[in-house]
């Protein structure tokens, strides 16, 4: 295989901070890749007057993989909606049909305390969240309106046709295969006519994974569900505004926002790696963002993309050390800075 291109879009924030503690990581390793910059967000915005210029765009389809920061700067929110921050991921997502997201949440030993559940609670979490990310409410019809008495109106149309539903069902199905062998198909099926269309789509594609156990659970069950014993689940496959809001919700169960990271894959091998956090601006340029969602991404991208699933690991244990040992940022409850936390990291990689 020709030396891998990896497409660094840090963007704005904490994201330049965070990413350039991953690529640390990945120095560290010693594997033979290459890596090129381009700017992304607000911070794009500012250079090139688009969130997602076309050399960013053209980047992120040439390389093998993204490894992606965060996006998003209140100095924006004022821009028309096309050229605000946010869209450059939206954007990528949909240009790269990176549909199928992995949103692992589990608590490192030690982080109980860190948790919003309680210690006994929260130690049991250890969900994998298979998120659809290009269709949905997020990519219908929408816009503003005048209705007929005159009112101003805005409309997002949710929807979503059979193979899309079928092809994240499936990345659910094969997930869980590696796992636990259980599915959990989350939907609102009693309310919405797109739901139901999912609903009976997973229980055909079903048929095909008969060692896996299924089941169905509304959204509003499912969050509160996940407060109440997050431990009964182990692969959860929904669409993208639910799986927006669950795995959020899984995140601070987990832990910490930080800690968090994520894949979007394309079914084909390639793939962009974020953190599930955002941009952070409070806190940007302080130099006591948690690293370890960024590092942790990186992780994910040696395993889906790269093909180096020991590296992957390598990298996932020294975090765990590094936890174990008592490093914390501020978000876990302690002092230390961006850098530090990944020397910790660093010091725990055989
Ligand atoms: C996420 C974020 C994005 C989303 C935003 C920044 C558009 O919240 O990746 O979860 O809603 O998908
Ligand atoms: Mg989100």
């Amino acid at each position: 295989m020709a030396t891998p291109l990896i497409a660094i879009l840090a963007g704005d924030g904490i994201g330049p901070e965070v990413t350039r503690e991953a690529r640390r990581v990945l120095d560290a390793l010693g594997l033979d890749l290459r890596f090129t910059e381009a700017p992304v967000g607000g911070a794009a915005y500012r250079v090139a007057g688009h969130p997602l210029p076309p050399d960013t765009l053209d980047l992120a389809k040439r390389a093998d993989a993204v490894l992606f920061g965060a996006v998003g700067d209140p100095a924006f929110d004022a821009l028309e909606r096309d050229l605000r921050p946010e869209q450059a991921i939206l954007g990528l997502r949909k240009e790269l049909g990176l549909f199928a997201n992995l949103r692992p949440a589990r608590l490192f030993d030690g982080l109980e305390d860190a948790s919003s559940l309680k210690p006994e609670i929260a130690r049991r979490i250890d969900v994998m969240i298979v998120r659809e990310l290009t269709g949905d409410i997020y990519f219908g019809d929408k816009g503003h309106r005048m209705t007929k008495t005159g009112l101003r109106e805005g409309y997002d149309l949710m929807r979503y046709d059979e193979v899309e539903i079928a092809r994240i069902v499936r990345v659910g199905f094969e997930t869980a295969l590696t796992r636990k062998r259980k599915l959990l198909s989350v939907d609102k099926a009693n309310v919405l006519e797109t739901s139901q269309l999912w609903r009976d789509v997973v229980n055909e594609v079903a048929r095909d994974y008969r060692e896996v156990t299924l089941t169905h659970m509304y959204v509003d069950n499912c969050a509160m569900q996940m407060v109440r014993d997050p431990g009964q689940f182990d692969v959860i496959v929904t669409g993208n505004l639910f799986g927006d809001i669950l795995s959020d919700q899984a995140s601070m169960c987990a832990g910490s926002i930080g800690m968090l990271p994520s894949a979007a894959l394309d079914g084909e091998g390639r793939g962009l790696y974020e953190p599930i956090h955002g941009s952070a601006p409070d806190i940007a340029g302080q130099g006591k963002a948690n690293p370890c969602a960024a590092i942790l991404s990186a992780a994910m991208m040696l395993r889906h993309s790269l093909g180096d699933p020991q590296a992957a690991d390598r990298i996932d244990v020294a975090v765990g050390a590094a936890i174990l040992g008592g490093a914390r940022t501020a978000d876990l409850g302690g002092t230390m800075a961006t850098e530090a936390m990944t020397d910790a990291v660093l010091a725990g990689l055989e």
